[in-house]
């Protein structure tokens, strides 16, 4: 492992590979990738559908074993790691996918809450507090007790987020999010998410095919048949 698990780091990933498949139907998707997140550093993950990006995302996310290589997050190897350890991790993160997925039958509030019960009884005191807050720090503060059949697409992302952000994560791993939503609520998403990093210093991993949002990541990264090609500054990228 390179020397880099110090604080600075949420992320660090060495010599990280992932195949697909058994025996002679083996295939390699993502070969060798060394990547780095600062705290606080919303990194931008972009290249072809099929580049290997949401397999990466789910190693470094603990929702895939390490076949081989290192991960470290939050200072904790990956590779290796106990299922127990791998569920306390999971605690730390914030998701948030391209399809919403939230539950029809639960309201937004309910629906928050769904992302402070993985954190135990003593979470759930003050609940409703608590969910109020992150939905009205989402612009939905007058939505609490609807249903997502009643909301907008771009609303029912933003439960999703706030969901994702009720249990004050340390990186929030995003997988296309705002594919689905019109420029100007998916611009609101990625605004959110920037305030984030730059207020609570959490890091954001994004995946995204959207340019319209470029503009709100510190670095843009490049994959294209499971390696990275690029890694740049977005500042540089933008000029
Ligand atoms: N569960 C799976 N089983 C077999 N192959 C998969 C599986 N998931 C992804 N792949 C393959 O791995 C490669 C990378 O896929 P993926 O990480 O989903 O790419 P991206 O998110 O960039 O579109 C693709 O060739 C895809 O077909
Ligand atoms: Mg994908």
């Amino acid at each position: 492992m390179p020397k880099k698990s110090s604080n600075e780091f949420s992320l660090v990933t060495s010599g990280l590979c992932h195949s697909f498949g058994k025996g002679a139907a083996t295939l390699e998707v993502l070969h060798d990738i060394d990547f780095t997140m600062r705290r606080g550093e919303l990194v931008i993950l972009m290249g072809p559908s099929g580049s290997g990006k949401t397999t990466l995302l789910t190693l470094v996310a603990c929702l895939r074993r390490i076949q081989k290589g290192h991960v470290q997050l939050l200072g904790q190897e990956l590779s290796g790691a106990s299922e127990k350890i791998l569920t306390r991790m999971r605690q730390r993160l914030g998701f948030i996918f391209q399809a919403h997925n939230l539950h029809s039958s639960l309201t937004s509030i309910q629906n928050v809450r769904m992302g402070l019960e993985v954190h135990g009884p003593d979470a759930l005191r003050n609940w409703q507090k608590t969910c109020g807050r992150v939905l009205e720090l989402v612009g939905l503060g007058d939505r609490l007790d609807y249903f997502p059949a009643q909301l907008s697409g771009g609303q029912k992302q933003r439960v999703a987020v706030a969901r994702a952000l009720v249990g004050c994560p340390d990186i929030i791993f995003a997988d296309e999010p705002t594919a689905a939503l019109d420029m100007v609520t998916g611009r609101q998403v990625v605004e959110l998410l920037r305030k984030l990093a730059d207020q609570r210093g959490t890091s954001i991993f994004m995946v995204t095919h959207d340019h319209r949002i470029l503009e709100y990541a510190d670095r843009i990264v490049k994959m294209e048949d499971g390696r990275i090609i690029e890694d740049s500054s977005a500042k540089i990228l933008m000029k």
